[in-house]
């Protein structure tokens, strides 16, 4: 079927949960129809941009607006700093918030984080067996976010249900729930800047103090975005992380001769990560508004076009990854891909993930070096923003 704008029509609701990897299928299909597709599977009409070299043009393009962040979420629930924001001001707030993820601000976090993945395995290689996704992928980088900001590990007993509930919302249809998570969540860090208001740390390692010590304009931060801030890194980073692990242990566990190769050769860690971040982008699309029309490589976006920025399919181009589908680390330019996306809303947090999941699978394969799937389970994913809703895995004890 074809638009009245010449381009094919998509009717997929990514929103659905599907049997696992069957997101990137449908978008692999999509992709090959046209660069440009209408979606029209929601309420709202939204063009779909497919292949690498286009959505590359234009995450970069400053013709697009932030007020729409997410394509399949239109209107947006809930405030999201500095995802929101757009020029000037998008740019002031990251460079208040840009040291604490920077490279070495990350490296900081190095002994800690090796000291929480050794805790875990601890707990866990002795069963014999777990759920990644929930046993461990949810765990590790929830701690890891508490310590860097500060607040007690305990905490992470009650953030977790918080963080699943609000992006049931986001992504679901669970919206009130949703909303008072969120009010939750905010009321948490309300208690938390009050606190460092009381008894400051220091700006360069403490992130509320920083915030709050930050002057934009010579004006402070508002108290408000201060809480929007902590929510919003909380929300990116704790079910990213979660969601990349399970899809890279859920690769290596169905293909014994890539894990092998981890074993023996850690240094391939590093590549592997990016290989498999590029194979499976959970974050599939970003969200943005043509603010003006906007001409991406000869193809026109009338203003007011809501579009979708498609990260999973562009990862998956044959056009710029030769044999996409294959698992190959050694490939050119394995960290082209757009998973943490480009241009100024790139991933903050991107040292910060790279770090964590190459440390988990260099320690996790010492230890563990072969592991399957258990048998007779259908794994499934979210729609959304994709994740693995579980991931049992086996093992010999020692
Ligand atoms: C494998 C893990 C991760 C993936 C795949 C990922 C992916 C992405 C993508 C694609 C974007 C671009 C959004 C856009 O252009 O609209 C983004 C932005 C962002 N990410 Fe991540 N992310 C990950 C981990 C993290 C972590 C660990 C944190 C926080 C500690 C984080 C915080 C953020 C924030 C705050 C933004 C918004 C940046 C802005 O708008 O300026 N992310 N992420």
């Amino acid at each position: 079927m074809t638009h009245p704008s010449g381009c094919p029509v998509s009717h997929t609701n990514y929103m659905q949960a599907r049997p696992a990897l069957e997101h990137y299928a449908l978008l692999d299909r999509e992709r090959e129809e046209g660069p440009l597709l209408i979606n029209d599977a929601m309420p709202w009409e939204f063009t779909m941009v497919t292949r690498y070299d286009e959505v590359r043009a234009a995450l970069q393009s400053t013709g697009f607006s932030c007020e729409v962040t997410n394509a399949m979420n239109v209107p947006r629930q809930i405030d999201i700093i500095p995802n929101m924001l757009d020029g000037e001001e998008h740019i002031k707030v990251r460079k208040v918030i840009n040291p604490f993820f920077s490279p070495a601000a990350v490296k900081r976090m190095e002994p800690f984080a090796l000291e929480r993945v050794t805790a875990l395995l601890d707990e866990l290689q002795p069963a014999g067996s777990c759920d990644l996704v929930a046993d461990f992928a949810i765990r590790y980088p929830t701690e890891i976010f508490l310590e860097q900001m500060g607040l007690p590990l305990t905490d992470a007993d009650f953030f977790l249900p918080w963080v699943e509930t609000v992006f049931g919302g986001l992504i679901g249809t669970e919206k009130e729930a949703a909303a008072a998570a969120s009010a939750k969540i905010e009321e948490y860090f309300d208690a938390t800047v009050e606190d460092r208001r009381a008894h400051p740390k220091d700006p360069e390692l403490d992130l509320v103090s920083r915030l709050i010590e930050a002057r934009i304009d010579e004006e402070p931060i508002p108290h408000q975005d201060i809480l929007t801030i902590c929510k919003t890194v909380m929300l990116a980073g704790l079910d990213t992380t979660r969601s990349a692990l399970g899809y890279i242990y859920r690769h290596l566990a169905l293909n014994p001769q890539h894990r092998q190769r981890i074993v023996d050769e850690p240094t391939v860690i590093p590549k592997a990560v990016e290989e498999c971040l590029r194979m499976y982008p959970l974050v599939f699309q970003v969200g943005r508004l043509a603010a003006k029309d906007v001409d991406i490589n000869g193809h026109r976006l009338d203003q007011g076009t809501i579009t979708w920025l498609g990260i999973g399919s562009a990862n998956r181009d044959p056009r710029k990854f030769e044999d996409p589908e294959s698992y190959n680390p050694d490939r050119p330019g394995v960290n082209q891909h757009l998973a943490f996306g480009l241009g100024p809303h790139r991933c903050l947090g991107m040292h910060l993930a790279r770090l964590e999941l190459v440390l988990v699978l260099r320690e996790w394969h010492k230890r563990i070096p072969e592991y399957r799937l258990r048998e007779g389970v259908e794994l499934m994913e979210r729609g959304g923003q994709l994740s693995l809703t579980t991931l049992p895995l086996e093992w010999e004890m020692a």
